[in-house]
């Protein structure tokens, strides 16, 4: 029997919009052309296509990496399950940067941890005068950083290390961003959800969820030039902790800003 594009589309074993995702996707086809076309048989290769992936999907693999992609600041950044899927709350870290170095004509940011490039690469293209930096210890997350950049035209320098060892000896910056892992190693959010497939060097420290942001603050210091600013993300509670280790480290100006959700999502401050 012939399958129509319309009983994969009402596939009661996936949410609709999945469904209509998975469909676009496999037939390279945007949605109002799904609908007008919804009674035409299915291509049998898609189909089988379709079904492979629809499978993956009931088994609880994210979307993001079946399709290939995520949308972050109104650009498709390509994912691979060897990077972080980018979240909607970390677009606040990137239109903080980019209002920063909006201020400094040809300044320079470093991303430290950037996976897929997002931040790094939406700053890029913001402030293309910009000298944009991005690092991570993975260098599978890198080719995938790099390879944003390319397709996007972003202006992206990518450095492999751990943490500031990734950098140049002696350069320093007007900005520093980074989304490093902050969860801690206990929190059993990470056996659920899409979480149980993303790498989990990129979601916790592996100790009490503090101890990579604790080494960023610490080492800021000596990598940002006069007046530089440290913007951070991290977990809904940890905002109040990420003050006290910024004051601690000498810098001024320190606050916190919230979400879309209303939760403090980022905190940082300038020297
Ligand atoms: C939470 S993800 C953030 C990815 C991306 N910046 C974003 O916001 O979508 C943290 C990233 O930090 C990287 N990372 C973890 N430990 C690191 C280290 N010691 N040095 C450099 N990067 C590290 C991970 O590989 C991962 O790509």
């Amino acid at each position: 029997m012939t399958t129509r594009i319309l009983d994969l589309l009402h596939d009661p074993g996936l949410p609709r919009l999945e469904a209509r995702m998975l469909l676009e996707h496999v037939l390279r086809q945007p949605r109002a052309w799904l609908l007008a076309h919804d009674t035409d048989a299915m291509p049998a290769a898609a189909e089988t296509a379709y079904r492979a992936l629809a499978a993956r999907r009931r088994a609880g693999e994210p979307m993001a990496y079946l399709l290939g992609e995520r949308e972050f600041m109104g650009h498709v950044f390509r994912v691979t399950p060897d990077v972080l899927i980018p979240r909607p709350d970390t677009e606040l870290l990137a239109e903080t940067a980019i209002a920063l170095l909006a201020d400094r004509a040809g300044g320079a940011m470093v991303d430290l941890g950037t996976g897929s490039g997002a931040i790094a690469v939406s700053v890029a293209l913001a402030c293309p005068q910009a000298d944009v930096s991005a690092t991570d210890c993975s260098p599978a997350a890198l080719a995938v950083a790099a390879g944003n950049a390319a397709r996007l035209g972003a202006r992206v320098r990518t450095l492999h290390g751990d943490w500031y060892g990734a950098l140049p000896p002696g350069e320093r910056y007007d900005l520093i961003v980074s989304n490093p892992p902050y969860i801690a190693s206990g929190d059993p959010h990470l056996g659920q959800g899409d979480l149980r497939h993303e790498p989990r060097g990129a979601l916790t420290d592996g100790a009490d969820g503090l101890s990579a942001l604790a080494r960023i603050v610490q080492g800021a210091p000596a990598r940002l030039r006069p007046g530089g600013a440290l913007w951070l993300e991290h977990g809904w509670d940890q905002a109040q902790a990420v003050r006290g280790l910024l004051a601690r480290a000498g810098f001024r100006g320190v606050e916190s800003r919230r979400d879309l959700a209303g939760i403090e999502r980022i905190s940082g401050g300038n020297l």
